[in-house]
């Protein structure tokens, strides 16, 4: 599903944003909730512990490209948690917005057109996944 490529371009650049965690996942949820105000009330007041779960589930994933089984196992609970909360198929293309919004403010330079599609892609294919789990499917 992903080249060799794509996934260089997707590890190489999260590893930058990485180094930058605290502040990225600040940009990311507040370039949300300016998108989408309506969704804040879903979130907890205090998001301090939630970025941190963001970021690290991030990695994971980012880590898993390789291994799709193992990222699709990650992405059935994460979709199977996301129903649970009330997430609709439709919030997910604005968080991919704030997301790549977010990769391309911290990257400058660094986010090519390249690096742009190879994230496009990977958004979608864990979107899509964590779409197609309902919240009362077994724990995979
Ligand atoms: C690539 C897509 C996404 C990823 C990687 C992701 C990641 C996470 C993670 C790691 C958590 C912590 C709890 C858990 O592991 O289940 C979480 C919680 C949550 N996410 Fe997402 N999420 C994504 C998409 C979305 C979307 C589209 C929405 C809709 C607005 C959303 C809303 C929430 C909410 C409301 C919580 C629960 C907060 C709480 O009560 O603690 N997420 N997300």
């Amino acid at each position: 599903m992903l080249t060799a490529d794509e996934i260089g371009h997707v590890r190489s650049s999260f590893d930058m944003v990485f180094a930058r965690a605290t502040e990225m996942t600040t940009t990311f949820y507040n370039r949300l909730f300016e998108l989408a105000p309506e969704c804040r009330s879903m979130f907890p007041a205090d998001m301090d512990v939630l970025k941190r779960d963001f970021i690290a589930t991030l990695a994971v994933l980012v880590g898993s490209l390789d291994q799709m089984t193992g990222l699709l196992a990650s992405t059935d609970i994460l979709g199977r948690n996301h129903a649970r909360y009330g997430v609709q198929p439709a919030h997910y293309p604005v968080v991919g917005e704030a997301l790549l919004w977010t990769l391309a403010k911290s990257l400058g330079p660094h986010w090519t057109h390249e690096v742009e599609q190879a994230w496009r892609k990977v958004y979608d294919i864990i979107a899509q996944r964590m779409i197609a789990i309902p919240a009362g499917a077994p724990r995979p």
